[in-house]
């Protein structure tokens, strides 16, 4: 079954049926501090319960859920900066044991230094690999391009919007080509209208590079639009209710597919898998 189902989704996207990410048997948890509030009185408090899932090498997988379901939490595991209390992450088959340069992320609130402009802010990954400066230069501003943003070089993140600061820092986490893209709700801080243009272009920016790509979002209609497959999560503790991948991943950047009918139905299935558990 489960072959069949990877097989059609590669099938229809293009994406290997090899997996890049393996995720088994994870959970995790953390000690928190008594509040007094719903968290109840401290000790500790789980995550992520009994994770499993894969992406497949050229696949663009959602998480989506909640908010505090455990999605950053799962991405930062993912990217080897905190490990899971039980269970494991392999990337090509090889234990995640801690960060690596061809995991990249990209954050929700672009995290971008401040003083230094777009195109230092862009090659500064490959600053810290110890790349020289022009061939660096160089690298930077082909990622610069590819997000749109030529021209730009020399201005600082506060002269720029929100989606352009963004743009900087896609551009910055695609310099080391990395194998996979872990992205945090990455349009999460942008107004309506902004976030729809960078989804379309990001896709567009995919479709060139490729990468596998694992994207956090809350937002029903990101997910459907963007992904090969979504993975739906309960609220805390995560765990995941369902994965669904849905039919548009074929027609993405070809044609507005929220305007389809199909993509009302998707989304309301998704959105029924979320209200169940709000109800007693
Ligand atoms: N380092 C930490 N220490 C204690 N609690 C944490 C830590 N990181 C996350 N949490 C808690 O874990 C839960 C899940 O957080 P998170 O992964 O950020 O959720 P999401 O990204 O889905 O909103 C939240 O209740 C959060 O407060
Ligand atoms: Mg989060």
């Amino acid at each position: 079954m489960r072959n069949l189902a990877d097989n059609a989704v590669a099938e229809q996207t293009g994406a290997s049926t090899r997996a890049m990410i393996t995720v088994e048997g994870v959970h995790k948890g953390f000690n928190v501090r008594a509040t007094g509030g719903d968290d109840g009185g401290g000790g500790y408090m789980t995550v992520l319960q009994d994770v499993s899932f894969d992406v497949k090498e050229g696949e663009l997988v959602s998480l989506l859920g909640a908010s505090g379901c455990g999605k950053t939490t799962l991405l930062r595991m993912a990217a080897g900066l905190i490990k899971p209390d039980q269970g494991s992450i392999s990337i090509k088959g090889t234990r995640l044991q801690g960060p690596r340069k061809d995991l990249c992320m990209v954050f929700q609130n672009f995290s971008l230094l401040p003083w230094r402009p777009v195109l230092s802010n862009v090659a500064f990954p490959l600053e810290l690999d110890g790349m020289g400066k022009a061939e660096r230069e160089d690298v930077a501003r082909h990622y610069i391009e590819i997000v749109g943003l030529q021209g730009f070089e020399r201005h600082f993140p506060h002269e720029l919007s929100g989606g352009m600061q963004q743009r900087v820092g896609i551009a910055r986490a695609l310099t080391r080509k990395p194998l996979v893209l872990l992205m945090d709700e990455p349009f999460g801080a942008l107004d309506a209208q902004t976030r729809e243009t960078l989804q379309e272009d990001f896709i567009k920016i995919w479709a060139q590079l490729k990468t596998t790509v694992v994207f956090v979002t809350h937002s029903i209609d990101e997910a459907l639009m963007l992904s090969d497959r979504i993975i739906v999560f309960s609220s805390r503790p995560g765990r995941i209710k369902r994965t669904i991948a849905p039919p548009f991943a074929a027609l993405r950047g070809q044609e507005d597919v929220r305007v389809k009918p199909e993509f009302g139905s998707y989304a309301q299935e998704i959105r029924d898998l979320l209200r169940v558990e709000r109800t007693p």
